[in-house]
């Protein structure tokens, strides 16, 4: 008796369906009243009682096997099976498959990144939501700095402050606190400003802020090592200038200009016939900054910059409205197939 519930749960592993009739037939020969499971089920009384407890336990395996292998057949048949129709032609090349592409915010951010990497800055990277001490505080802003206005900056929380970070020295003032020089980091990512929206301007942009700390740095290491990234990022004969500006966080500041051209009627739009365009911001880091940081500004020194990615790579792919990269047309996306 045994061995035959045995040869029944082998016959049920190895079953295989080709149609329905299989499968009705499959349940009448187990399952129906008149099975061979319930009829196993009647034999079972008059099994001997040493007996009693080793078959029952089978008897159960195979009544939950015959249950399980009906539905999944059942199922099987229901998608088609696995039978393979014979007028389908398994050697036909597929259609070819639409490749999407990379975003331009995202093909200028790793452009910048890999720039960087190149000469050993690291990436880092902090949280969206930030305090007033990462965002303003530790970079010197003044209390009554107009950034720090409802009408800049979005709060999501007064008293303790929370806000959305305005840029992305928030990460560079988290990676002072936690490191000592040699520093030498990038930090990419989103940034919001409470600003109307319009072709040159967004509530929401990305940023990659650089900072580079250690002993003796100058002036002039910073105006070298931006001029390395304008030559890989605009081409080898790039020419930049600095021009004096502010910014809380550093000093000396200077903003950043690259030479354009103006032989185009384009080009003495873009650099309202200059010649120049600024790219980004830039200056020796304020002691205020690193003493806030808990690094000393008598030993060491250092210079950061920043960028926003929208604004580099309006220029770069000569896209007028900044909105566009926001609306994920995918007529402008598809733009940049060539590119990437
Ligand atoms: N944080 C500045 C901004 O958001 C950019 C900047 C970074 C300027 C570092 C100077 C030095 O506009």
């Amino acid at each position: 008796m045994l061995k035959k519930l045995e040869e029944y749960e082998k016959q049920i592993q190895e079953l295989v369906i080709a149609s329905k009739e299989d499968l009705e037939n499959f349940r009448l020969q187990f399952l129906s009243k008149k099975g061979i499971v319930p009829q196993l089920f009647t034999a079972f009384r008059d099994v001997p009682n040493e007996q009693k407890k080793e078959f029952g336990q089978k008897l159960n395996v195979l009544k939950n096997l015959a249950e399980t292998k009906f539905k999944e057949l059942q199922s099987e048949l229901k998608s088609g099976g696995n039978a393979i129709d014979p007028n389908i032609d398994l050697t036909v090349p597929p259609f070819p498959m639409e490749l999407g592409t990379r975003h331009p915010v995202n093909m200028v951010r790793r452009e910048v990144v890999s720039i960087f990497e190149r000469i050993g800055f690291t990436v880092s990277e902090g949280p969206e939501i930030e305090d007033d001490w990462h965002n303003f505080s530790a970079l010197n802003f003044p209390p009554e700095h107009p950034a720090r206005d409802m009408q800049d900056t979005f709060f999501v929380a007064k008293d303790p402050d929370f806000a959305l970070r305005t840029h992305t020295s928030s990460v560079q003032v988290r990676v002072m606190e936690n490191q000592q020089p040699p520093i030498r980091t990038i930090s990419p990512g989103r940034v919001f400003r409470n600003e109307a929206i319009s072709a040159r301007a967004h509530c929401i942009f990305h940023q990659i802020e650089g900072l580079y700390i250690d002993k003796n740095v100058s002036f002039a290491d910073m105006k070298d090592t931006l001029l390395y990234f304008a030559r890989e990022f605009y081409g080898p004969e790039t020419k930049i200038r600095l021009r004096p500006s502010y910014f809380p966080f550093t000093e000396p500041s200077a903003e950043m200009d690259v030479y354009w051209g103006l032989e185009t009627e384009a080009d003495h739009r873009i650099t309202k016939g200059t010649g120049w365009l600024e790219v980004l911001g830039c200056g020796m880091v304020d002691p205020n900054v690193l003493r806030s940081c808990g690094i000393d500004p008598d030993v060491y020194s250092g210079f950061a910059f920043g960028m926003g990615i929208e604004r580099t790579a309006m220029l770069k792919y000569q896209v007028k409205d900044l909105r566009l990269f926001f609306e994920n047309d995918k007529r402008f996306l598809d733009q940049f197939k060539a590119a990437y």
